[in-house]
């Protein structure tokens, strides 16, 4: 995406009335039982262009010093294009002004691309939960070849 269209880009609050984007929520986490676990206790932001809504992502705090990005996609035809960047820049300055010191990630051995960029956006692991999708899962998840079986915890400290 050339810099002209990201900087249409609007990122902010899902409206209070406005309808759950439930099918991009399940982009990044295959377990409706899971999204609903966390969805009514965390902050949704949407990502729109021309009204379009192409992205979101959602913070669950954690503790008083932590809040955790728990969801964040991309519709796919909009991928690529910078636009997880700018979610993810907007997690960390929201997460700052809301006063926490530490942002955490969390995403699977598998997930290659994501552990790419998250390190690229300045996330560190900090732990890694081993089994946690076998454990928390029903089904086997596959991706790049790979089975996603331990959670990779990823955590950036905020500058104010
Ligand atoms: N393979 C390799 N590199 C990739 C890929 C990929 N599939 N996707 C993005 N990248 C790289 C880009 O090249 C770019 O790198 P660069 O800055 O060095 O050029 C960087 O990652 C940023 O790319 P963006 O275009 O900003 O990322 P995008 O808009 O595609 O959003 C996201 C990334 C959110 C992971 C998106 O691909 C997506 O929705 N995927 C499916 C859902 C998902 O996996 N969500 C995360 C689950 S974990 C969780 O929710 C906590």
């Amino acid at each position: 995406m050339n810099n002209h269209l990201l900087q249409q880009l609007s990122i902010h609050p899902l409206p209070p009335q406005a309808p759950v984007p439930f099918e991009l929520l399940l982009l990044a986490d295959p377990s409706r039982k899971m999204i609903n676990g966390y969805l009514d206790r965390g902050m949704l932001y949407v990502a729109t262009l021309q009204g379009e809504i192409t992205g979101e992502y959602l913070l669950l705090p954690e503790s008083q010093s932590t809040i955790a990005i728990k969801n964040i996609a991309v519709q796919p035809q909009w991928q690529g294009k910078g636009i997880g960047k700018s979610l993810l820049q907007h997690a960390s300055l929201e997460a700052a002004r809301l006063g926490y010191e530490y942002l955490q990630i969390g995403t699977g051995n598998s997930s290659v691309a994501q552990l790419y960029l998250y390190q690229r956006c300045g996330f560190d692991i900090k732990a890694i939960w081993r089994n946690y999708f076998t454990e928390h899962y029903p089904e086997a998840i596959y991706e790049n070849g790979i089975q996603c079986r331990h959670m990779i915890l990823l955590e950036k400290t905020l500058t104010a």
